[in-house]
């Protein structure tokens, strides 16, 4: 077992928190915060216990000075501070006088962001590339460090597995708490169906070879359905297909025949936006591109999940963010909402569904973590989570 914040007396101590606060922001607006409410639990633990509260974490990809303007964490300081509605001590630099006579100064349950760690990307990768003087830099601000961003634990960078080398450590609320619930899926209550989707296969081979082996049943819908289907010799029209994913389709299909459940119709159009038309698989014009399963795909998905107690589920089943190929996806976590299964709905692109139609409190458990939700369905070890201290 893991350490993890509950082990430490914090009182006094300078405590880093490592938060994954990498929120969409548009036109400087933060369009999804659930990452920044769902730390809060630790923070407010780590300000009632009287710690110094130091926060890091990252926003997007820093790869030019320019990208530093449109990926300051100021605008998530403001929002945090809303969230606890308590000052947060914002510092634009990740290193310097500033930085460290701002810690130096900081009384017991005061918290303290620090600039986006990825702006040390500028100059030869020191955050994305775990620097040894730059985590041995970060862990001397602080006494203890606490890793809640599980979003990040697929990554190994300074201000996770680095500064946990060098520092006594454990993990927060958010973590334990994604942990626990994908242990579920070790041991899971059967049937376990997986119901997967998104654009393309490739990004999920993995995922798809580990849960083959373990689950009863994958429901398969999204962008990736159509390349199964083609796999089969079906006229997909002018779906999206991965090319280069169709021998492995037709290998999975021949191991898993029973396992591996396709649509069977759905809503496809000509132009993407226009005329949705419901067709069978066997009715696909050469010029039709398929945008979400068909009513009967979605009754025989629901047929399945009737019988099954253990669902986890990653990727949308159509292009949802336009509300004419929504139904799919809405229809079946519609019918999982407030269910007695056990539902794990894997992060990224499904979770900011499920949370847009407003199912946030519906499921067993929605996860943060979208690639790092993903290398622990495909049966991986996360480098963040490696990293810190066992209990004795
Ligand atoms: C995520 O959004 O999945 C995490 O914050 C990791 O971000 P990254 O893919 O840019 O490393």
């Amino acid at each position: 077992m893991k350490k993890t914040i509950r082990d430490y007396d914090l009182f006094g101590k300078k405590v880093i928190i490592r938060v994954d606060f990498n929120v969409p922001i548009k036109d400087n607006n933060i369009l999804d915060d659930n990452r920044i409410v769902m730390s809060l639990d630790t923070i407010k633990y780590a300000i009632e216990k009287g710690a110094k509260v130091i926060l890091m974490s990252h926003l997007g990809r820093i790869k030019e000075q320019s990208d530093c303007n449109k990926n300051s964490l100021k605008i998530v300081s403001e929002r945090l501070e809303q969230l606890l509605n308590k000052k947060v001590i914002f510092i634009n630099t990740t290193r310097g006088k500033e930085l460290e006579d701002a810690v130096s100064n900081l009384k017991n349950g005061e918290v303290l962001l620090m600039e986006n760690t990825r702006f040390e990307d500028l100059n030869g990768k020191l955050e994305s590339g775990n620097d040894d003087d730059l985590a041995k830099y970060w862990a001397s601000l602080g006494d203890i460090f606490i890793n809640d961003a599980f979003g990040t634990c697929h990554r190994s960078h300074a201000s996770n597995v680095g500064i946990s080398s060098h520092l006594d450590n454990g993990i927060g609320f958010l973590v334990e708490k994604e942990l626990n619930s994908f242990k579920l899926l070790d041991n899971p209550k059967r049937p376990y169906t997986v119901i997967l989707g998104g654009a393309k296969v490739s990004d999920k081979i993995g995922v798809i070879e580990n849960l083959c082996k373990v689950c009863d049943y994958i429901l398969v819908g999204g962008g990736m359905a159509y390349t199964f289907l083609q796999a089969l010799s079906y006229n997909i029209g002018k779906s999206i297909v991965d090319e280069e994913s169709i021998d492995f389709c037709k290998k999975m299909l021949n191991n898993y025949k029973d396992k591996i459940i396709l649509p069977t119709d759905s809503i496809t159009s000509k132009t993407i936006g226009m005329n949705p038309v419901l067709k069978n698989n066997d009715n696909f014009d050469s010029d039709d591109i398929g945008l979400d399963i068909g009513e009967k795909s979605i009754e025989h998905f629901i047929d399945i999940l009737k019988d099954s107690n253990t669902i986890v589920w990653n990727g949308p089943l159509g292009y949802y963010e336009n509300d004419i190929y929504a139904n799919g996806t809405k229809s079946i976590l519609n019918y999982l909402k407030d269910s007695d299964k056990i539902v794990i709905i894997g992060g990224g692109d499904t979770a900011a569904a499920a949370i847009n139609f407003g199912y946030e409190n519906a499921f067993t458990h929605i996860s943060t973590g979208g690639g790092a939700s993903l290398e622990l369905l495909e049966g991986k070890e996360l480098p963040g989570i490696k990293i810190i201290d066992e209990k004795e």
